[in-house]
C-alpha cells in the first residue's frame, strides 16, 4: 500500500450521498484497487450543522469549500454541488495547486471545460467528468479514448432522464405532464431547478460536452441550439401515435462539410427504432464513426446511485493515477470545426393542419412547400365534415427552409390551424 489519497467531496445532496455512503461501505475495496487507502478529509455543504443519515464523522462538515479544496492534504477534489458560478472558481483554484478533479457538473463543463482542461494541463492535474452526461452509462470515456482513433460522425440520443420519463409517462399512461414532472423529482432525477430540464438546458449541457468530445472542438452549451419539451402538447403525443411514432428529447451532433450541428429539441421517433423503446429515466446514445460503424450506449441516466457509480469509476482512475505519480493527459480539441446556425441544418418536419376541405386547399398547401424550395416525402388526408386533417412529412430541407414554410402556412386562408409540427428522427414515418 502506498501512501493515503485525500479527497474532498463537495456536495452531500441526492449524488454526494450516495458517493460517500459507497466510500465508507466499500473503502476496503476500493483501496485494493487503487493500491492506497483513499481518506476522506472534509466535505463541504450548504449546511454543516444539519443531521445526515451517513457514516461520515459530523467533524468533517464544513460550509469553506474554498479552503477546503487547496488544503495540502487534499488529492482529489469530488465536485458534486453544482452550478457554474461558485464550482468554477472552486475547480481552478484547486486544479491551479495540482488537485486533480473528479465532477458531474455539466453545468460547469459546457461552459468552462477549456478553462478547466487548461488549468489542469498546466499544473499536470486530473480531470474527468463521465457522470456529468448518461450517469451510469460509460459513454465520455470510449469517446474520449477509445474512439480516439476513429472519426465520429454523429451522436444521436437521449440524454435528460426526467424529460424522457415525463415523455414516456405521457406517451404510455395518458399522465399529464405535471404529474409525471412530479413523480421524476420525487425520485431523484430531476435538476435542482427543473426549468434545467424540461426547457432542454441540461440536455444543451451534455450535447455540447459529447460534440466536444466527439469532435475534438470547443463546443459550449449556448452554441446548442436547444428547445425543450414545455411546448409538446397532448395533440403532439396523439398525432405521432397515429402516425406510429413516438416523441422523445433528442440530443443531435452531426458532422456535414460546412460544420457541425449540435441541437437539441423534441423530435418523432418511429416506434421501430431502438431510441422509441428506451423508457423510464433511462438513457441512450448512439454513436456513428468512419470505421467502427454504429455503437449504442444504454442505461440509467439520472439519479444518486447510477451517479455515483461513474463519480466512483473516475475516482478510482484518478486516485490509481495519484498513488503512481503519473500527470493527466490533455484533452484534444485540435479540429476547432465551425458549430452551424440551426437554420442551416438539414432536418425533416412532420406537420399536421387542420384546413377547409374545399377545392383547392391541397394545391395551396403543397405549394407553400414548394415555394421554399421544400419536397413532400408523404401527405395523409381525413375528411371531418366541413374540415380536414391534413399531415405532410418532408423530404430532408434546410431547417430555415421548414420553418418558414410552417410560417407561411399559418398565413393561408384554407389553414385553420397548425395542430402540430415536429422534427423526424431515426427514420421514415
Ligand atoms: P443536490 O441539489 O441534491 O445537492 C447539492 C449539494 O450541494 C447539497 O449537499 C448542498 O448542501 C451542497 N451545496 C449547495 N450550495 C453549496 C455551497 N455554496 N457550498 C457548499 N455546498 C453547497 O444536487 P445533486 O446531487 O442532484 O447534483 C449534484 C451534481 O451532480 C450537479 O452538478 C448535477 O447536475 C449533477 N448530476 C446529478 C444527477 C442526478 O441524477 N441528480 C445525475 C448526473 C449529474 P446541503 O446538503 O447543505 O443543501
Ligand atoms: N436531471 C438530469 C436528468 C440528471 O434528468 O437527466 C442526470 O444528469
Amino acid at each position: 500500500m502506498r501512501r493515503a489519497i485525500g479527497i474532498a467531496v463537495l456536495g452531500a445532496g441526492t449524488v454526494g450521498t450516495e458517493v460517500l455512503r459507497l466510500l465508507a461501505e466499500q473503502g476496503d475495496e476500493l483501496a485494493a484497487r487503487v493500491g492506497a487507502p483513499l481518506e476522506l478529509r472534509g466535505v463541504a455543504v450548504r449546511r454543516p450543522d444539519r443531521v445526515r443519515d451517513l457514516p461520515v464523522d459530523p467533524a468533517l462538515f464544513t460550509k469553506d469549500a474554498a479552503a477546503l479544496v487547496i488544503r495540502p492534504d487534499v488529492d482529489v477534489v469530488v465536485e458534486l454541488v453544482g452550478g457554474v458560478e461558485l464550482t468554477r472558481g472552486w475547480l481552478l483554484s484547486a486544479l491551479a495547486a495540482g488537485k486533480s478533479v473528479v465532477t458531474a457538473n455539466k453545468a460547469l463543463l459546457a461552459e468552462a471545460a477549456a478553462a478547466l482542461q487548461d488549468a489542469a494541463a498546466g499544473s499536470g492535474a486530473h480531470l474527468y467528468y463521465e457522470a456529468s452526461v448518461g450517469a451510469a452509462i460509460p459513454l465520455l470515456r470510449p469517446l474520449r479514448e477509445s474512439l480516439a482513433g476513429d472519426r465520429v460522425h454523429r451522436v444521436l440520443g437521449i440524454v435528460n432522464g426526467t424529460t424522457n420519463y415525463i415523455l414516456s409517462r405521457m406517451d404510455a399512461t395518458g399522465a399529464s405532464f405535471d404529474d409525471a414532472l412530479e413523480e421524476a423529482t420525487a425520485l431523484g432525477y430531476a435538476e435542482a431547478d427543473p426549468t434545467g430540464d424540461v426547457e432542454g438546458f441540461d440536455a444543451a449541457y451534455k450535447a455540447a460536452i459529447l460534440a466536444s468530445l466527439a469532435f475534438h472542438t470547443t463546443v459550449t452549451g449556448d452554441q446548442v441550439h436547444r428547445e425543450g419539451i414545455t411546448e409538446v402538447t397532448a395533440a403532439d403525443i396523439a398525432s405521432a401515435r397515429a402516425t406510429g411514432a413516438t416523441i422523445k428529447l433528442l440530443c443531435v451532433c452531426e458532422r456535414g462539410e460546412e460544420g457541425i450541428s449540435v441541437r437539441v429539441h423534441p423530435a418523432m421517433v418511429p416506434r421501430a427504432h431502438p431510441l422509441a423503446g428506451v423508457g423510464d429515466a433511462f438513457n441512450a446514445v448512439f454513436v456513428e464513426a468512419e470505421s467502427a460503424g454504429s455503437l449504442m450506449f444504454y442505461g440509467r441516466g439520472a439519479g444518486g446511485a447510477p451517479t455515483a457509480s461513474a463519480v466512483l469509476g473516475d475516482l478510482v482512475t484518478v486516485a490509481r493515477a495519484v498513488a503512481e505519480g503519473r500527470p493527466g493527459t490533455a484533452e484534444s480539441r485540435h479540429a476547432e470545426l465551425p458549430v452551424l446556425p440551426m437554420a442551416d441544418t438539414i432536418t425533416r418536419y412532420h406537420v399536421s393542419l387542420d384546413v377547409a376541405d374545399r377545392p383547392g386547399v391541397l394545391a395551396a398547401v403543397a405549394a407553400a412547400f414548394s415555394q421554399r424550395d421544400v419536397s413532400i416525402r408523404t401527405v395523409r388526408q381525413e375528411g371531418l365534415g366541413g374540415d380536414a386533417s391534413l399531415v405532410l412529412v418532408t423530404h430532408a430541407a434546410r431547417d430555415g427552409d421548414l420553418a418558414a414554410t410552417v410560417e407561411d402556412l399559418r398565413h393561408l386562408d384554407a389553414v385553420r390551424s397548425v395542430r402540430s409540427v415536429l422534427r423526424v428522427e431515426g427514420g421514415e414515418l
